[in-house]
């Protein structure tokens, strides 16, 4: 399967809204949690495939601010299942050289929960394949309020003068993605066309692909037909047809 597609033109970065587990869940007839459960497997099935394509930077957004205000049972079986996931997921990634990162306000989860990913994140430290990022207690404008705050810190410090604030390129080195590349593509399953505060500033010229598949539903072949998609993009960055050529 992964033999199909072009290696050449494939996203750098792939940045997913894993959207529907609770309406795949109540389709069955099951728990909303039964949905979160089958969608772990879909997170396993996506990096591998990922991480064999060769694309640099996976991030999946898997728990957002917003997400803090569902049913405190949700929540906490939600903290619950993303702690054991990873570490029962560990092995494999460090097998498939697969890095770990996290991006998020951390000081709102459950500080054990913080403390075992953070060991997950130092046993993969030594890993170049791909980078997977997971956004947890995530949302953009908290982002984008904390790199206000930092860069207002660093002036107030006198280690930043407000005019070096004056390019993308700075404001970028406030954000928690600083060190990645911005995403290529956005995928968002379960149907929803909208952004549900992920990624603002850093999605300026993905390309956005949506798809009715609920996240437990969403396979290897969904994965790389969202691929394909991609490819047959032009992207113009504000040009025109022309100038690309
Ligand atoms: C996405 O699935 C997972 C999280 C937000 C944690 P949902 O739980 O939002 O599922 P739906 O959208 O209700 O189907
Ligand atoms: C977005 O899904 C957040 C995650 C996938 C973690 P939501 O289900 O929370 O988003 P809305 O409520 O449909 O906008
Ligand atoms: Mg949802």
């Amino acid at each position: 399967m992964t033999e199909e597609i072009d290696k050449s033109s494939l996203p750098r970065h792939v940045a997913i809204i894993m959207d529907g587990n609770g309406r795949w869940a109540k389709a069955r007839g099951l728990d909303r949690s039964e949905g979160h459960v089958e969608g772990v497997n879909t997170v396993r099935r996506i990096t591998e495939v990922a991480s064999e394509l060769g694309i640099g930077y996976l991030t999946l957004y898997t728990f957002s601010t917003e997400n803090w205000n569902r049913p405190q049972a949700e929540v906490d079986a939600l903290m619950h299942l993303i702690v054991i996931a990873i570490e029962r997921e560990t092995p494999d990634l460090i097998k498939n050289n697969v890095r770990l990162q996290m991006i998020g306000d951390s000081s709102r989860m459950p500080r054990e929960a913080y403390e075992r990913l953070q060991q997950c994140i130092a046993d993969t430290s030594h890993c170049t394949g791909l980078t997977l990022i997971l956004a947890i207690s995530y949302s953009s404008r908290w982002e984008i309020v904390e790199a206000a705050r930092q860069f207002a810190a660093d002036v107030e410090a006198g280690k930043a003068k407000a005019s070096d604030m004056d390019s993308d390129e700075v404001f970028n080195r406030y954000l928690t993605t600083a060190s990645y590349p911005d995403p290529d593509l956005l995928i968002r399953t379960g149907g929803d066309h909208r952004i549900s505060n992920f990624l603002l500033w850093q999605i300026a010229y993905s390309e956005i692909y949506v798809t009715d598949t609920y996240w437990p539903d969403f396979s290897r072949e969904d994965f790389i037909s969202a691929l394909r998609d991609f490819r047959g993009r032009e992207r113009r960055f504000g040009l025109t047809s022309e100038q690309l050529k």
